[in-house]
């Protein structure tokens, strides 16, 4: 769906997010969420915490995945996605902290393939994500999965793309600061959510979105492989969605 502007699209993805919070609550049972970071999804955190403010959304039934996270990472960090979805989420809401999930930027290397399994585990021990939460970079990744990416992927450690950690530079004062690695949930992941959103704002993602839906599926822009799913949405502002 192409709307007016990120205001307009972001209320509604914060409305399709209430409505699954309810249904489940209504039915007694968890809804479990796969949730993004960067600058695309944050006025969606916004209207969700307004909706939490003003209209009494709960979020206590709520049990939440991001996608990724800088490796390595501290949470305290600035630039942790930890902080990110503090900041703009969790310190104004009532999700019990316990059902936060965010990938771990703080292992040992050898903590990493362990950590990766019991992610995945616990999101499929949960029946799955009921929604997903996608951006998309200019390299065409979703989560941090960057051409080379396979559909079959996992939670995992990855490489960051270097125009990828070009766009991160001002984030983090200078190319040497920005985190070489991170860790992802995987395509497969993803892929197997209920419902995908993907959302994207602005001239500077028309082409990469053009590229996503237009382009022959393959590894090369990893947002395409979501052409062959059946319950994927792109949510877009007419800008990002100006070269289709
Ligand atoms: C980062 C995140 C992605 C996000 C992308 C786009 O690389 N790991 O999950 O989709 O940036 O960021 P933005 O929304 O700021 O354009």
């Amino acid at each position: 769906s192409v709307y007016e502007n990120q205001i307009s699209a972001s209320i509604y993805v914060a409305q399709r997010i209430a409505a699954i919070i309810t249904h489940k609550q209504s039915l007694g049972q968890h809804a479990v969420l796969g949730l993004a970071t960067g600058n695309t999804p944050i006025l969606v955190y916004k209207e969700l915490v307004r909706l939490h403010r003003e209209e009494g959304l709960s979020f206590q039934n709520v049990i939440t995945f991001n996608l990724d996270e800088y490796f390595p990472m501290q949470s305290t960090d600035a630039n942790s996605y930890v902080t990110f979805m503090h900041t703009h989420l969790f310190n104004h809401i009532d999700i019990p902290s316990k059902n936060i999930h965010i990938p771990n930027g703080m292992l040992p290397i050898d903590g990493i393939a362990g950590f990766c399994d019991t992610y995945e585990q616990r999101i499929a021990s949960l029946g799955g994500l009921d929604l997903q939460l996608l951006g998309i970079g200019l390299t065409g990744h979703i989560g941090f999965n960057e051409p080379g990416s396979t559909f079959e992927s996992t939670t995992r450690l990855v490489t960051l793309n270097s125009l990828t950690r070009e766009v991160a530079v001002d984030d983090f004062n200078g190319l040497e600061n920005v985190p070489t690695h991170a860790i992802t949930m995987g395509v497969s992941t993803i892929a197997q959510a209920k419902e995908i959103l993907l959302l994207a704002w602005s001239q500077k993602k028309a082409s990469i979105i053009q590229q996503a839906l237009q382009n022959p599926i393959s590894a090369e822009v990893p947002a395409t492989y979501l052409q062959q799913l059946s319950n994927v949405e792109f949510v877009l502002d007419k800008e990002a969605a100006s070269l289709l």
